[in-house]
């Protein structure tokens, strides 16, 4: 059966879904891994855990403040669901920081504007460009044995439910969008503005992640595991690989993301074309 983007049908999919993909499972009784010194030194050492906790609470909020604005029913019942997720990951995350003693802590919620479905849509596109780019990272950290598998296995559920995320976002942007008359050029046009302000967010919180940490801790904690031999070309295409394993795991019914995994595959091509050219270039030169 092909949905047509934007229909009833279209929307009834989606929705259900995602409603009936919802698990329930509570993150204090989750199987956390014991640690030895070293690990949890590698655990405590990693600058992001105050920014990861506070976009996890922030993105439960934004949702729950959108939730109740939805006038359709089966749309409202799903984002409802995302809240409970989101809020759960915050917990998640908070468990792990209690549990392991690492240094992050709550922090004032900023004010959202009154235009609460613009947040939602900037609250997506940045859980895209995250969730595309976490799973690169994601990999890369579980080759390493960075932490050990239970710990991943546990962020494994979380990187499920993110994906499950991006997919529902994806669909209802279409929906949305098409409801509304936007034809696709349009609509790639207004994907790519809102993927430039998420850019600049993630971009503002790696440089806020150095300078808390001043890029020492990081260090120290053996983050050269991840950067001996970090390749930029494999980092691309384990996010590009990983992006596909996961879509493949959800409904193939549903729309996915595509903006993202081919830019990534036009940079890949570029790469490897400059890859296969350059001896020769050099060779070139030689002569
Ligand atoms: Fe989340
Ligand atoms: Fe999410």
């Amino acid at each position: 059966m092909t949905l047509q983007a934007g229909s009833e049908a279209h929307k009834a999919l989606f929705c259900q879904d995602f409603i009936d993909t919802h698990q329930t499972f509570d993150p204090e009784t989750l199987p956390w891994p014991e640690l030895t010194d070293v690990e949890l030194a590698r655990l405590r050492g990693v600058p992001f855990w105050q920014e990861v906790y506070h976009t996890e609470r922030r993105a439960g909020a934004i949702v729950d403040a959108f939730t109740p604005q939805i006038t359709d029913p089966i749309v409202r019942e799903a984002v409802r669901i995302q809240g409970i997720e989101e809020a759960r990951h915050a917990r998640l995350i908070k468990v792990m920081i209690d549990r392991y003693g690492i240094d992050a802590h709550e922090q004032p919620m900023e004010k959202f504007p009154a235009d609460l479905e613009t947040a939602f849509i900037d609250f997506g596109f940045g859980e895209c460009l995250d969730a595309f780019l976490g799973f690169g990272a994601f990999k890369t950290a579980r080759e390493s044995s960075f932490l050990p598998e239970g710990m991943f296995e546990i962020f494994d559920t979380l990187m499920f439910e993110e994906t499950r995320h991006i997919v529902f976002f994806i669909n209802y942007m279409a929906w949305r969008e098409k409801r509304r008359g936007l034809g696709g050029p349009r609509r790639a046009m207004k994907s790519a503005r809102f993927y430039a302000r998420a850019g600049k967010r993630l971009f503002g919180m790696v440089n806020r992640g150095q300078e808390a940490n001043d890029g020492k801790d990081f260090a120290v904690t053996q983050a050269n595991m991840f950067l001996d031999g970090f390749s930029f070309q494999r980092f691309v295409e384990d996010c590009v690989n990983e992006n596909a394993r996961r879509m493949g795991e959800l409904n193939q019914q549903l729309m996915q993301p595509r903006l993202l995994p081919s830019m990534a595959s036009l940079a890949l091509q570029g790469l490897r074309v400059w890859e296969l050219t350059r001896p020769h270039l050099r060779r070139r030169e030689a002569a």
